[in-house]
This record gives structure tokens, C-alpha cells and sequence, in this order.
């Protein structure tokens, strides 16, 4: 089964997206080259998420897809990763014949081993423990690069599949990750973005000695060449003061902090088995909010959980002014296999009233949005320029560092960082004229 091209469709997370740079990489390495689509190419790598049932449905299409290229092209290999293929096991080749190899988000690895094996035969790897963020980085450099510190979620979050898919959590080494961060400032990144399930209780595992969140946060500022840091996600119960501090005290550190909140329900919280109440949160806001007044405060929100009544609703929406979010993705609760809300039979939110919500839901968040992102018209910003805009070939995009979408005019490329005078403001995006260009900056 000699394969020379391969193309790597990636589902879910920006873990997932590491993920599948880490598998670039690897294929690379192997010899492998980029083809242009799925169906052009000699291996063709789905890699999967199991997040939501909206994840499942569009994977069924890739699957069908990979098929039909493999009918018309008979020694076309097909892989299958990620999270998905964890949580069906061997079942993924019962269902479907045509895949010749499928590993979990922990054996990444063994995709490697199995294109050099020459095996006739469909394998599956599904064991917990590798770190993808020790394969080979891929070949195509960028000024924004994601780390992976750890694997696995040791929370029982009821409603989530994650922990059945990436095990338990596991810390990289701390050196590891400080020689990490060294070797993608000398790639060409600036911006670095630590990946996990939940970063702040990073490093408890660590042995001989144990390490904090923070302390690693400090090491990475320490890097030269790193000029921002950001990290997702932080879990609200182990948000504490030192990570907050790093914020304050350390200049790469950005002020945005994605704090994921699920619902402003505490009965929900507690079925959710999330671990903090809604006054948890919020002092955890408030204390966010004093020590960085400026800060983005960003969320995740599920509607219609199981036992989620009206009034359970009412609360999240008051959060929702109460925090003021300057973005939240909101998610409709979706059932899912294996985990423990799946069993749950009171107090179920039809489909009608669960979009009837959220549609609510996000017309409060984007009016909160909207009103908070005015407080950067007629600002100077900060802006890592990541190329042409996609409304308007004649200006620019970046973000800054408050992880707002910024479009604007001006001469800059890709990589510089910008200073921007912003005009107006919407609740996604802002818009203005470049002032100072990358070297006046830094
Ligand atoms: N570990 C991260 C992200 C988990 S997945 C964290 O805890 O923040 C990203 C988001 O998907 C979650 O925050 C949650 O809002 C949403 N999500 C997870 N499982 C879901 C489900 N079964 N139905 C709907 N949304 C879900
Ligand atoms: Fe899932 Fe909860 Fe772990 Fe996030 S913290 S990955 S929502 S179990
Ligand atoms: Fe990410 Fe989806 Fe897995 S959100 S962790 S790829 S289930």
C-alpha cells in the first residue's frame, strides 16, 4: 500500500486542529506530500469529533465521500482519528468496511507505524497516554501556534464525552514545554495558545516535582520572542489567583480569558456535575474583573439540558448580563453515548423549546457583545496580522489581543504586529486604519 499523498479533514476542537498538524507532520516526515482535496489522495485521514450529534452527521458525509473515492480508486488508504473513532473502538469497522486503520486522540503515533508495516489488515489503536504534541511539527510556519500541555479530563461533566475519548489527564514535562515554546519563536510564532481540557490544574501529575499553571505561564513569557500567550480552557473551579495575577504581571499574558460557564442554573450546574455554583462563578468574574478591569471575558453555554425549566433558563440569561461575555458559543445539549446525562429520562427540553432558547440566548449574548465591543472605537489595538481580510481582498485581518477580529486598512504582512485605530465595532468583529507598523511596536 504505497501512498505518496495525503489530505487530513479535521473535525472539532482546537485540539483537534493540533492534532491534525501533528499528523501533517508525522506524514511528512514519512514522505508524504499535501494534495489539494480528499480526492485526489493516496491516504485519506478524517479526523474526528464526537463533541455533539452534529459532529457524527458531518462525518457521515467525509465517510461517504472516502468511500466513493476508495471504490474509484482501489489502493487508496483510508484513516480514521480522533475522537470519534475512540468512542466506537473496533465498531468503527463493522460500520464501516472500508477503513483500513482508526486510532484514538492518544495514538496518533501508531498512524505511522501502521503506513510503514504494510499491513493487509484494518488495525485499530485506541490506547490512552501519547502526547500528539511530541510528533513531528509540520512544515508550514506560522506566527500563531498551539501548544499541547496536557491530555485527558479527570472532570465527570455529565453531559460529555471527552473524558471516554481522551482519558485521563496527563501532563506533558515542563522542560518539554518551555524547549517547545523556544523552538516555535525560532519557526517564526509570536503567539502562543496552550492547549487542554482544562490548563489551570496543568502540572499536579508532575512528578518528581509538581508544577503550576502559572509557573508555566511565567516560564513561557520568559521565552524570548514570545510576545502574546493565551490558553483554553481554564475550568472556573481551579480559576485562581495566581493564574489571574500572570495576566497582570506578565506582558505576554492576553487580556481574554475564556471561561467556560454551561449555565447560570446552580440546580443545573449541580446535574451538570460541574463542580462550582452560579455565585462560584460569578466571584470568580468579579475577582477576574478587578484584577484585569479591561479584560474579554468569553464562555460556553448549553440550553436545554435535562430538568433545564424556564425559570432554570431565566438564570443563565441574567448571567449572561451579569458577566457581560464579550462572546459566548452557545450549544444546544445534545445526548451523548456512554456518558451519564445521556440516562436521564425527567424533565426533558424538547428540540423546540431548546432552539426557541438559544435563539434567545444569542440575541442577548450578541447585544451584550455588541455593547461591550464598543469600548475599543477610537482605541489604539494591537494586531497580529494574519492576512487579507475575507469580506474585503482590498484590507487586512488580525486579532488583537483581546482576541477580537479586527479588519482594517493599511500596508502590513502577514506575521507583523500592527497598530490599529479602530472605527466601529460589532459584537464578532472590529474594524479601522493601521497606525504603526510591527518594528515601531516592539
Ligand atoms: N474542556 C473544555 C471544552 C469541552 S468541549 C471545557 O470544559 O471548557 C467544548 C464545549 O462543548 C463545552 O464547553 C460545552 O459547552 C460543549 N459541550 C460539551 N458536551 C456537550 C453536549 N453533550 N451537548 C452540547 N454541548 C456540549
Ligand atoms: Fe468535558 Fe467537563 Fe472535561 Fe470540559 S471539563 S472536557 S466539559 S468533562
Ligand atoms: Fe475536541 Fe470533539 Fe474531541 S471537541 S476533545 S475533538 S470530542
Amino acid at each position: 500500500m504505497a501512498a505518496s499523498t495525503f489530505h487530513v479533514t479535521t473535525f472539532g476542537c482546537q485540539m483537534n486542529q493540533h492534532d491534525s498538524e501533528r499528523i501533517d507532520g508525522l506524514l511528512e516526515s514519512l514522505g508524504y506530500a499535501q494534495a489539494d482535496s480528499a480526492s485526489e489522495a493516496d491516504l485519506i485521514v478524517l479526523n474526528t469529533c464526537s463533541i455533539r450529534e452534529s459532529a457524527d452527521r458531518r462525518l457521515e458525509t467525509q465517510l461517504g465521500n472516502a468511500k466513493r473515492f476508495k471504490a474509484a480508486r482501489p489502493g487508496v488508504v483510508v484513516a480514521v482519528g480522533g475522537c470519534w473513532a475512540q468512542s466506537l473502538k473496533d465498531e468503527v469497522f463493522e460500520r464501516y468496511p472500508f477503513v483500513d486503520v482508526a486510532f484514538g486522540p492518544g495514538q496518533v503515533d501508531q498512524l505511522g507505524q501502521f503506513l510503514l508495516s504494510d499491513s493487509v489488515r484494518a488495525q485499530g489503536y485506541f490506547e490512552f497516554g501519547g502526547f500528539t504534541g511530541e510528533l513531528p511539527m509540520r512544515s508550514k510556519q506560522s506566527a500563531s501556534a498551539w501548544m499541547q500541555i496536557s491530555v485527558g479530563c479527570n472532570q465527570k461533566c455529565s453531559y460529555c464525552i471527552v473524558p471516554s475519548t481522551r482519558g485521563l489527564e496527563l501532563s506533558r514535562p515542563f522542560a518539554d514545554l518551555v524547549a517547545e515554546a523556544e523552538s516555535l519563536v525560532a519557526r517564526g510564532a509570536r503567539e502562543i495558545t496552550l492547549l487542554g481540557q482544562n490548563v489551570n490544574s496543568y502540572g499536579r501529575d508532575l512528578r518528581p516535582e509538581r508544577r503550576s499553571f502559572s509557573e508555566l505561564l511565567a516560564a513561557i513569557d520568559a521565552v524570548d520572542g514570545v510576545d502574546r500567550l493565551r490558553y483554553t480552557s481554564p475550568h472556573p473551579q481551579d480559576m485562581r489567583a495566581d493564574v489571574i495575577d500572570a495576566h497582570v504581571e506578565l506582558d505576554s499574558v492576553c487580556e481574554h480569558i475564556h471561561l467556560p460557564l454551561q449555565s447560570g442554573s446552580s440546580k443545573i450546574l449541580k446535574a451538570m456535575r460541574r463542580t462550582y455554583d452560579r455565585d462560584r462563578y460569578l466571584s470568580r468574574v468579579a475577582m477576574i474583573r478587578g484584577a484585569i478591569p479591561d479584560v474579554s471575558l468569553t464562555t460556553d453555554i448549553i440550553v436545554g439540558f435535562p430538568g433545564e425549566t424556564e425559570a432554570d433558563f431565566q438564570q443563565t440569561l441574567a448571567l449572561v448580563e451579569d458577566a457581560q461575555f464579550d462572546a459566548a458559543y452557545t450549544f444546544i445539549y445534545s445526548p451523548r453515548r456512554g456518558t451519564e446525562a445521556a440516562l436521564l429520562t425527567d424533565g426533558l427540553v424538547s428540540a423546540e423549546e431548546a432552539s426557541e432558547r438559544i435563539g434567545r440566548l444569542i440575541e442577548l449574548v450578541q447585544r451584550v457583545a455588541t455593547a461591550r465591543a464598543q469600548r475599543f472605537v477610537g482605541r489604539p489595538v494591537e494586531v497580529l496580522v494574519e492576512g487579507q481580510s475575507r469580506t474585503d481582498p482590498e484590507r487586512l485581518r488580525g486579532r488583537s489581543r483581546h482576541n477580537k477580529a479586527v479588519n482594517f486598512s493599511g500596508v502590513a504582512v502577514a506575521g507583523e504586529l500592527v497598530e490599529v485605530e479602530i472605527e466601529s465595532a460589532t459584537s464578532t468583529s472590529l474594524s479601522g486604519q493601521a497606525t504603526l507598523v510591527a518594528s515601531a511596536l516592539r
